[in-house]
């Protein structure tokens, strides 16, 4: 008799991205692809991280174990980063480093909640977040999307669906897949709301590097006691392009670092050595070059919102932001996978539908454009211009 599998993940969904790849497989030659599914920078790290990197591999140490909760100098760094950008009282107790930030929030939600208890995540998700709590039998309480407000969830709403088994409430700003970038004045009330009620905010800031201004995004570091409520997350895959590297952070209280600590010595024992080396390379030389791709990264956006303005195709940007423009299609009735499938197999444009990213997404279309050159958006728009269904 064959053995049984884990129900939770059976009901789990298929990993978005590989799904959208597969349409292309074995395309035949023609026009070049516009790759604008994967949300992953084209360029490739300066050679100075590179050449560093080369050089610390001859250290016998680089091959052993790291602490399991990470390089002491990278918590400490990344740590003064946090605190300087964020002007608030940072330590490297607050900072767990991980594998990448996908395993940082894997690890936040093993620490904040059992099987049975509830998050609330707003709609449209990032799919590996719902994907995470499926499988860990943690019930996902969705809030509505609103594009009507730029994609920014209703506090009122949340409020309202906070219940006894309630343990989080899950903000990615700026937003993936929608690009929004939520403004400081409802981070703040968010993290208000679940520090009245004694759950935690667990805030995704993955494309922090890639906001439309400079500064800080919010000032929930600086509010007293922030360590009780602010659990955020980071990734170093897109602000120094080494996603292959696999390193993020967890940055909260104390008493959350020392539990996590457990799980992540058995999930890792510690996240990659030389992925923490080229993170701590990054943080004390990558600046400049961090604020020339960000300002790369603004350009694309004004070049692809431009793109939609001068385009009669019918796909209507509802928002964009960081790497992400969320669109509507044109094709009422139609669902999102059929015409994400079609824009990849008739016009050559990779996307991922909006179904990938909660219910009642089926209108929407996500385009990631940090993987393409800003020159791609007039030729994508015209594609576009093209797209008929039978
Ligand atoms: C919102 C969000 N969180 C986390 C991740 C994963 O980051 P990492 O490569 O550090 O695991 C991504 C990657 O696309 C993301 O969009």
């Amino acid at each position: 008799m064959a053995y049984r599998l884990n129900s939770l993940l059976g009901q789990v969904v298929e990993p978005p991205i590989a799904e959208v790849h597969g349409w292309v497989a074995g395309r035949a030659p023609g026009r070049p692809l516009i790759d604008m599914a994967q949300a992953v920078p084209r360029y490739a790290p300066p050679a100075d991280a590179t050449r560093h990197l080369q050089a610390r591999l001859g250290d016998p140490e680089i091959v052993r174990y790291a602490p399991i909760i990470g390089l002491a100098p990278l918590r400490e760094a990344f740590a003064d980063h946090v605190g300087r950008l964020y002007g608030g009282p940072v330590s490297a107790e607050n900072v767990a480093i991980t594998a990448g930030c996908n395993q940082a929030f894997c690890l936040a939600m093993m620490t904040l909640a059992e099987a049975g208890d509830e998050v609330i995540l707003p709609l449209p998700y990032y799919f590996n977040h719902q994907m995470w709590l499926d499988m860990q039998g943690i019930r996902a309480v969705h809030l509505a999307f609103r594009p009507d407000r730029g994609g920014v969830p209703d506090l009122a709403e949340a409020e309202a669906k906070i219940g006894p088994r309630t343990r989080a409430i899950v903000l990615v700003s700026p937003n993936n897949p929608t690009g929004a970038i939520y403004p400081p004045e409802v981070l703040a009330r968010f993290l208000a709301l679940a520090r009245r009620h004694g759950i935690a905010l667990v805030l995704d800031e993955t494309y922090k590097d890639f906001l439309p201004g400079e500064g800080a995004a919010h000032d929930l570091f600086r509010q007293p006691d922030w360590a009780e409520t602010l659990v955020q997350l980071y990734s170093f895959s897109k602000a120094f392009a080494m996603a292959g590297h696999r390193v993020g952070a967890v940055t909260a209280g104390p008493a959350m670092i020392e539990q996590l600590t457990k799980a992540m010595d058995c999930v890792a024992i510690s996240a990659p050595r030389i992925g923490q080396e080229a993170a701590l390379y990054g943080l004390g030389h990558l600046a400049p070059w961090v604020a020339a791709n960000r300002q790369t990264m603004r350009e694309r956006v004004a070049m692809l919102e431009g793109a939609f303005r001068a385009n009669a195709s019918g796909y209507e940007l509802v928002s964009c932001g960081a790497y992400f423009a969320y669109v509507r299609h044109p094709h009422r009735g139609r669902g999102a996978k059929d015409v994400s499938r079609h824009l990849a197999q008739d016009l050559g444009i990779l996307t991922v539908p909006g179904s990938a990213f909660g219910p009642g997404q089926e209108d929407f279309i996500r385009f990631a454009f940090a993987n393409v050159d800003g020159e791609a958006m007039p030729e994508m728009a015209r594609r576009l211009a093209e797209s008929r269904m039978a």
